[in-house]
């Protein structure tokens, strides 16, 4: 049976000998568990463990379930008991277009992970070795020794270039990468804003903020048009993601349509964008904190490449620059909250799960759990050497997730956070102006809340 033959019986009643899921500590009259979810996002959540492995959140009148073991993470993210629905995605998909394929399910979305997956499978990578070594060193040379750099500008330019220049190919493209830029920055920031305080018609009035998130959300629709536009007037077909997407079938065999072709083009280049930006601000922050791994790295970077600049062939021998960045994705995972819904009653652990409920769990929490890190709070990159790797519990860190929605971008993505990481650390060693704040920002992703760094010459 596959999920889509099952219908969602929301008067079902519960399998015999399940229970029902702990209500959390914590909540408020009315609000219930929204005010403390609202006030401290990430402390809540690391905290639910102390209640159950999966307990019963109150949303005002809403029933959320949260699962907190990594083992029950692994075991929602693998079943195809649940797929992708619930607030986040609803005001996604009314944002950012309802046919792409971070939002579709059933055999919609295995259609459309064919057709991208090729451009992010391993042996594809390399190809994209070029551009990412370019994006890193072109990186390090914008940036002059004792001037304060603004992370948070210069990691989303970073991230959109190497993503929009790698898979969306065509000189345009440079020009284009400045302005993806700045209208995925605003419109990221009006989202969560628009998710976390759901205003309805306050965000139509004409408010300066209001018309800046509409330009910039109009600038991302336009310019994806433009890019699809000019690839087709080119006639050119390079073998890239573009075309891919331009030449995909629908399950009858006939061409997709514009606006799927569109929704695929946003629904890749925003979440590419974003979390990459973010981890590599929070691999700046631990770089300036850190300074003996930033030696350690630079070290290690020197003993592969003999003093030459760093290239993608190097990524796969420097160890300790990959276990860096894993650590820094642990402690600050860029997606930090994710959410399923049960298609069918079903059970999690023992526990009944209705149909219809929407489950959410913190790849934060997992990935801070006492339980499963030793000296969890600690930065320690060896903690993923070989050796002790393996006391690790399964799933308990899956920064980019597992099952058929694990994020198809994990070597692309590892490979360009590595490169950049040793391009950076070979260069400069870093320290924090005193206007710098890089306590945690929550958004749609974690983010320091303005990262100014000094880069100062090795
Ligand atoms: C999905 C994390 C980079 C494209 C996901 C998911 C996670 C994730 C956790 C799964 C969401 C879920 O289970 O509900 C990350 C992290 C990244 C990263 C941590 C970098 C540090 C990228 C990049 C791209 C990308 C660079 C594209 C260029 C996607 C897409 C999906 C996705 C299209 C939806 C997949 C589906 O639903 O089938 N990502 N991602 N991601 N990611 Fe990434």
């Amino acid at each position: 049976m596959t999920v889509e033959q099952v219908k969602p019986e929301t008067t079902g009643t519960p399998a015999p000998g399940l229970l029902e899921p702990p209500l959390a500590g914590g909540g408020v009259p009315l609000l219930g568990h929204g005010w403390p979810l609202l006030r401290d996002p990430l402390a809540f959540m690391s905290r639910l463990r102390d209640h159950g492995e999966v307990v019963r959140l109150k949303l005002g009148p809403k029933t959320v379930y949260a699962v907190t073991t990594p083992a029950l993470t692994g075991a929602l993210a693998l079943s195809p008991e649940y797929h992708i629905a619930g607030p986040l995605w609803e005001s996604l998909e009314g944002l950012l277009g309802k046919k792409g394929v971070a939002t579709a399910n059933g055999p919609q979305h295995r259609r459309q992970r064919r057709t991208i997956q090729p451009a992010f499978r391993l042996d594809a990578i390399p190809a994209y070795g070029p551009i990412m070594e370019e994006e890193a060193h072109a990186l390090t040379e914008r940036w002059k020794p004792g001037e304060t750099v603004d992370c948070t500008t210069e990691s989303f330019r970073v991230a959109v270039r190497i993503a929009a220049r790698c898979l969306l190919r065509g000189d345009y493209m440079d020009e284009r990468a400045e302005r993806l830029c700045t209208a995925l920055a605003t419109v990221f920031r009006g989202m969560y804003r628009r998710m976390v305080v759901p205003l309805g018609p306050l965000y139509r009035l004409p408010l300066p903020a209001n018309r800046e998130f509409n330009r910039a959300l109009a600038d991302l629709h336009l310019l994806v048009d433009e890019i699809v536009a000019e690839r087709r007037a080119s006639g050119q077909k390079p073998d890239d993601l573009l075309t891919a997407l331009l030449q995909a079938k629908d399950e009858n065999g006939d061409p997709i349509d514009e606006q799927e072709i569109h929704d695929q083009v946003v629904a890749i280049l925003t979440p590419g964008s974003e979390t990459v930006a973010s981890t590599i601000m929070w691999l700046l922050q631990a770089l300036a904190e850190h300074p003996e791994h930033a030696d350690k790295v630079r070290d290690e970077v020197e003993s592969v490449t003999g003093g030459r600049p760093v290239a993608f062939e190097d990524v796969r021998k420097l160890r300790h620059t990959n276990n860096v960045v894993v650590e820094a994705m642990r402690l600050r995972p860029a997606v930090w909250i994710l959410t399923r819904r049960a298609v069918t009653d079903t059970e999690l652990g023992g526990y009944r799960i209705p149909a219809g409920a929407d489950i959410v769990y913190s790849p934060y929490a997992i990935q801070r759990d006492p339980e499963s890190y030793d000296r969890n709070l600690e930065f320690d990159p060896d903690r993923w050497l070989p050796e002790r790797v393996k006391d690790i519990p399964k799933y308990a860190m899956s920064p980019f997730s597992v099952g058929n929605r694990k994020c198809p971008s994990d070597h692309f993505s590892m490979a360009q956070l590595t490169l950049i990481t040793a391009a950076l650390a070979t260069k400069y060693r870093f320290e924090q102006v005193s206007a710098s704040d890089d306590t945690t920002r929550v958004g749609i992703t974690l983010r320091p809340q303005n990262l100014l760094l000094r880069p100062v010459a090795r």
